[in-house]
C-alpha cells in the first residue's frame, strides 16, 4: 500500500433522487455506463434501490475518483530512504527503558485524567475483515479462550475495570464513554451484538457508534465494479475515515459536552489492547502532546509493519514498502534497529487536535492503495469470486495525520505484554486466532507466575511460565484471568499467592470472592 495523491471522492450529503436519464448522462461523461448494463433484467424495486444509490452518489466526482484510482495503483511506490530519520529521542518514552518511579508517575496521572472523566476510547471497528474471512464483525470473534469471550467483550470489561480502578484511586464515580467507528457492513450486527449481550455491563448511553463513509471499487482500468446486477461494490474508506466521520456524526460536539479532553484510538483485532492505558495517556498528557503513537520494537528488519519516524523533519508512519531494505535494516551502535518503533495502530488525541484535523486538515489527508478481491458480476451476469486481487480501493489511514501534529510523542511498549492482533485465519503462520489466544494466557500465566501461584497441566506437573509465543509452539497452560478481576496483572499477589492452581483455571470474579474467602 502506498500513498499517493488522489482525488478526494464524497457521498453526496442530501438524497435528491434523480432521474434514470440524468443518470444515464453522468454515467456516460465518467465514462462509467457499463454501471448501467443490467437495468432492462431489474424489477421495479431493484431499479428503486439502485437509482436511489447511485443519486447518493457524487457522480460529477465519478471521473475522477476511478481515473485517479487507476492511476494511483499504477505508479511506484515514491522512495523515501534519502529523507527519513527517526524519531528524537527527547520525544520518546519507553515502558522498558524507564524506571518504576516514571513509569508510576504517567500511570497516576493517566488514572486522575481518568477519573476526571477526561479520557474516552474509540474503536475502529469499521473494516470488512477479509483476510480473517468471517462474515461478521470481528469484534464478535470469539478466539477460542476457555471462557469463550468475544474481543468486543474483553474490551468491554477492561473500560469497566480501569473505571473502577480510578474510582477506587479518586474516590470519585468516573465514565470512559466508548466511541465505535463502524461502517455499512458492521453497524448493525454490532449494534444488535452489543444489545443481545446487554451491552456488556456498560451503560448504553456510554457507548456511541457511528458509521464511516463509503467509496467505489474500482478495476485497474479504472472501472466502477457491480457486485450485482443493480448494486456497486463500495468498501469503506480506510481507518482514516474517522475524522470525516467525526464531523459527519457530530461526534467531537459530543466529546465536548462530556467534558473529554483525550481520546485514546485502536484497532479491533488487537486481543491485548490496553483500553484508556492510563500510562499511555499520562506520558502523553505530561509531555503536552497533542498526538501521540503508542509502538512495539520492530521483530525484524523486513517486518511488514509501517515505522514511526520522521520524513523531512515531519513525523509519519513509513511502510515498508516506501524504503529500500538497506534502509530497513540500519542499525545503530549498539546493534539494534534505527528504523524499529512499529507501528500498532494505538494512538492519542487531544480534542483540540482532532477538531483543528476536521476543520483544517482532512481533505489533506493522503489516500492509499489497497489492492482486494472484489466479488463482481460478469458480463453475462454471473457472480464471481475472484481468486487474485481485481480491485482497488483507496483508503485513508488514522495515523496520517501525524505532519499535523504540534507536539507528536511516541511511546514504546513491550510487544508481548501490549500487542497480537488477529488479522488471518487459522492455519496462517502469524496473527491468527491460535496466535492471539496463545499470547493472552502467556501473559496471564506470567500474571499468575509473578504473583507467586503454582500452575499445574492435565497431569499435575509444574508449569514454567510463557514469556512470548509464536504460531508454532504449544500452547500455553490454559490460564485466562478476567479483565474484571485485573486490568494488567494488578491485584492478583492477594488472590493468588502460594496458590497451587490446576488448569485450565479461570478467574473470574466468582473465583476470585472464593479465593479471598479462603
Ligand atoms: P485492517 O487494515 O487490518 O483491515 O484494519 P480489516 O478490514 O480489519 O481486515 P482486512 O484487511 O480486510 O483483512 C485495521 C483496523 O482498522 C479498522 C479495522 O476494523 C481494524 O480495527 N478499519 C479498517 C476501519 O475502521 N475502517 C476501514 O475502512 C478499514
Amino acid at each position: 500500500m502506498c500513498p499517493v495523491p488522489a482525488p478526494q471522492f464524497d457521498l453526496l450529503p442530501t438524497h435528491t433522487m434523480l432521474s434514470l436519464e440524468q443518470v444515464e448522462r453522468s454515467l456516460e461523461r465518467a465514462g462509467q455506463s457499463h454501471v448501467l448494463q443490467f437495468w432492462p433484467e431489474l424489477c421495479e424495486e431493484d431499479r428503486d434501490k439502485f437509482l436511489q444509490e447511485l443519486s447518493h452518489l457524487d457522480l460529477e466526482g465519478l471521473k475522477d475518483h476511478c481515473e485517479g484510482t487507476a492511476r494511483a495503483a499504477a505508479s511506484p511506490p515514491a522512495s523515501l530512504d534519502q529523507h527519513i530519520e527517526p524519531v528524537p529521542p527527547e520525544s520518546i518514552g519507553s515502558v522498558r527503558k524507564s524506571d518504576q518511579s516514571a513509569l508510576s508517575q504517567w500511570e497516576n496521572e493517566g488514572l486522575l485524567q481518568i477519573s476526571k472523566n477526561r479520557v474516552g476510547v474509540l474503536l475502529l471497528a469499521g473494516g470488512q475483515g477479509t483476510r480473517l474471512g468471517v462474515q461478521y464483525p470481528k469484534g464478535m470473534y470469539n478466539v477460542g479462550l476457555p471462557s469463550g469471550k468475544t474481543l468486543y467483550q474483553i474490551q468491554a470489561e477492561r473500560i469497566r475495570k480501569i473505571q473502577k480502578l480510578s474510582d477506587t484511586k479518586h474516590g470519585s464515580k468516573c465514565t470512559v464513554p466508548w466511541y465505535i467507528m463502524t461502517s455499512e457492513f458492521t453497524l448493525a450486527p454490532t449494534e444488535k451484538f452489543f444489545k443481545e449481550n446487554n451491552y456488556f455491563g456498560l451503560e448504553p448511553s456510554n457507548i456511541v457508534m457511528f458509521e464511516q463513509r463509503m467509496i467505489p471499487a474500482v478495476t485497474f482500468d479504472g472501472k466502477v465494479i457491480l457486485q450485482g446486477k443493480g448494486k456497486i461494490a463500495m468498501a469503506p474508506d480506510g481507518n482514516g475515515g474517522l475524522y470525516q466521520a467525526l464531523v459527519d456524526n457530530n461526534v467531537l460536539e459530543d466529546m465536548k459536552k462530556r467534558g473529554l479532553e483525550y481520546l485514546h484510538v485502536y484497532c479491533v483485532d488487537n486481543i491485548m489492547v490496553k483500553m484508556a492505558d492510563p500510562v499511555f495517556i499520562g506520558f502523553c498528557v505530561s509531555k503536552g502532546a497533542d498526538c501521540g503513537a503508542k509502538v512495539v520494537e520492530k521483530a525484524y528488519p523486513t517486518e511488514p509493519v509501517g515505522v514511526v519516524c520522521r520524513v523531512q523533519g515531519v513525523s509519519q508512519v513509513v511502510e515498508y514498502s516506501e524504503i529500500q531494505p538497506e534502509t530497513a535494516e540500519l542499525r545503530g551502535p549498539g546493534g539494534e534497529l534505527v528504523f524499529s518503533a512499529g507501528n500498532i495502530c494505538n494512538h492519542f488525541f487531544t480534542r483540540p487536535f482532532l477538531q483543528d484535523v476536521a476543520e483544517k486538515f482532512e481533505g489533506q489527508l493522503k489516500q492509499h492503495v489497497a489492492t482486494k478481491k472484489v466479488p463482481y458480476v460478469d458480463t453475462c451476469g454471473n457472480l464471481v469470486k475472484p481468486t487474485k486481487p481485481n480491485g482497488i480501493k483507496m483508503e485513508k489511514f488514522v495515523f496520517d495525520v501525524f505532519p499535523f501534529s504540534r507536539n507528536f510523542v511516541v511511546f514504546e511498549v513491550v510487544r508481548e505484554d501490549e500487542f497480537s492482533p488477529l488479522k488471518n485465519a487459522d492455519g496462517a503462520a502469524t496473527d491468527s486466532p491460535t496466535t492471539a489466544r496463545s499470547s493472552l494466557l502467556a501473559q496471564h500465566c506470567r500474571w499468575a507466575t509473578a504473583a507467586r501461584a503454582t500452575l499445574l497441566d492435565e497431569h499435575g506437573n509444574i508449569l514454567p511460565p510463557t514469556a512470548s509465543v509464536s504460531a508454532g509452539d504449544s500452547p500455553p497452560a490454559q490460564c485466562e484471568i478476567s479483565p474484571l478481576v485485573s486490568y494488567f496483572g494488578e491485584g492478583l499477589e492477594e488472590l493468588l499467592k502460594g496458590k497451587t492452581l490446576p488448569t485450565p483455571f479461570i478467574l473470574d470474579e466468582k473465583m476470585a470472592k472464593e479465593l479471598q474467602a479462603q
